[in-house]
């Protein structure tokens, strides 16, 4: 969902980078409002702040490159904190995955310590509506599909807006991006996408966050899910 304006961002992602403490990990996530962490983390790294960061993508990893992070992979540091974006926001429930990124976020947000996400308005809702975005192993994208229709999906495969042909992630694989209405029971239906051969990833986090800072003009609101 885009559409918050890059004040807002701003104002979420800076918030949370200033939580980041001396002396720790930080998951950088991917999107326009995760890369305003990522650039307020490297202007404290600047003054002196000791941190590292686990990229979440080829993205965030340039971004924080750019910006003077000091950078590890998840099998040589733990994660302290994570910052990351979401494509919708509903309490602690969250769709991601619009910059097809979602399986390494998921990966680097779930093993955080404490997971903070950062969002605009614009992306909270009561109840999550936003296509899920499947990651799927290129080779199984029609039985992926299949399945997702049997689950009540409208499976659409991503396609690239600078290439012809689809969007393959950082990982080589392909995006189902699966319509599903408004979903009533996010938890069900982020383990029957799990279960199914072929699914590397799925957009959907459940219960991970543990804050989730909305940005405004204003200031910022801090919710504890
Ligand atoms: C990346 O795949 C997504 O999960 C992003 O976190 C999400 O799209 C948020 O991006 P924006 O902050 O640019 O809206």
């Amino acid at each position: 969902k885009q559409g918050g304006s890059d004040a807002a961002k701003r104002a979420a992602g800076e918030a949370a980078a200033e939580t980041v403490e001396d002396g720790t990990v930080v998951g950088l996530g991917t999107g326009s409002t995760a890369a305003h962490a990522i650039r307020a983390i490297g202007r404290r790294v600047d003054a002196g702040l000791d941190a590292v960061g686990v990229p979440t993508s080829f993205q965030s990893r340039e971004l924080a490159r750019e910006n003077g992070i000091p950078l590890a992979d998840l099998d040589e540091v733990s994660v302290d904190v994570a910052i990351d974006g979401a494509d919708e926001v509903a309490g602690g429930d969250l769709v991601k995955g619009g910059g097809a990124a979602h399986a390494r976020e998921k990966v680097v947000d779930a093993s955080a310590d404490r997971f903070l996400v950062v969002a605009d308005p614009s992306k909270e809702t009561e109840a999550l509506s936003y296509p899920v975005p499947v990651e799927v192993l290129p080779a199984a994208r029609s039985t992926v599909a299949e399945r997702i229709e049997a689950l009540g999906g409208d499976p659409d495969l991503r396609r690239a807006e600078r290439k012809d042909g689809p969007v393959v992630t950082d990982n080589g694989n392909l995006v189902l991006d699966c319509a599903f209405g408004e979903i009533a029971d996010p938890g069900s239906l982020a383990t029957a996408l799990s279960t199914v051969p072929g699914v590397v990833e799925h957009g959907l986090f459940v219960g991970l966050a543990d804050a989730v800072y909305v940005g405004s003009e204003d200031g910022v609101t801090v919710h504890e899910p």
